[in-house]
């Protein structure tokens, strides 16, 4: 059986693509910090047997190995590396604390968990790295704005995106970076202009057209190029 892994799922995008990913048949496992299993995602959980929930956080080797020994017996035809964080803290305040959180999640994590799930990877398997416009170096977008450790780690995981393309390009995996442009979520605040499930569902969409022309690109969530 197939299997589509989704991270960082208690809230936001995860959560929403979750939801999606059900609503079109898939077995999906869903992970979710140790300990903080959202009310939501719980229930969806007591819906839907063909929903595995696993602990995984990404900022911690122990748990990154202990996720990928669970999933041993899986064939993962989809990876979405979604979970994410952000400090947001303003010029002035910096500390080194904040940039090596934001690239451990955003960057380690996601090279980290790829390397562990390796063998269990389907021929032909999709990698998605829900990255971030901010990440574009053309586009410098908001370069007042408090994003630097964030927009940073997003560009490592570009070029992690980049990189693994190439390496697993013989076994006909796809590896991608798509933005959700800016979302309704606790990270995108209340202002943004689209929903988190609106996304999703367009993601899903996105997803289910990436072939090898798509391998190692940076995309909008509609899969217009963006400019690295
Ligand atoms: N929202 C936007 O406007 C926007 C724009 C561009 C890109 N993105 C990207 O889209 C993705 C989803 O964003 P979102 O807006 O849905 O964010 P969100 O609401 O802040 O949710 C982030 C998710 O990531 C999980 N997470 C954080 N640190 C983790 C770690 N160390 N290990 C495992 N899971 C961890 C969180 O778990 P907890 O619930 O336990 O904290 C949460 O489930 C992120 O990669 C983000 O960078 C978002």
């Amino acid at each position: 059986m197939n299997t589509t892994i989704i991270t960082g799922t208690s809230r936001g995008i995860g959560l929403e693509l979750v939801r999606q990913y059900l609503n079109v048949g898939k077995h999906v496992v869903a992970s979710h910090r140790p300990g903080s299993i959202s009310a939501e995602l719980a229930a969806m959980s007591a819906t839907h047997p063909e929903l595995s929930l696993l602990p995984l956080d990404l900022a911690c080797d122990q748990s990154i190995a202990k996720f990928s020994h669970a999933l041993h017996s899986h064939s993962i035809e989809l990876l979405i590396n979604n979970a994410g964080t952000t400090n947001h803290v303003e010029y002035g305040q910096w500390t080194r604390r904040h940039f090596l959180d934001s690239y451990t999640t955003n960057a380690a994590g996601p090279a980290l968990l790829i390397q562990a799930l390796d063998q269990q990877l389907c021929e032909a398997a999709k990698i998605v790295q829900l990255s971030s416009g901010l990440a574009s170096l053309h586009e410098n977008i908001n370069p007042t704005g408090a994003f630097e450790e964030y927009a940073m780690s997003k560009v490592a995981l570009n070029m992690l995106t980049r990189r693994l393309a190439m390496k697993l390009a013989g076994r006909n995996i796809i590896v991608s970076a798509i933005s959700p442009g800016w979302v309704q979520t606790e990270m995108g605040g209340p202002d943004a202009p689209t929903s988190a499930e609106a996304v999703s569902q367009q993601i899903l969409q996105s997803i289910n057209k990436l072939s090898i022309q798509h391998n190692g690109t940076f995309l909008e969530a509609d899969l217009t190029p963006i400019a690295w």
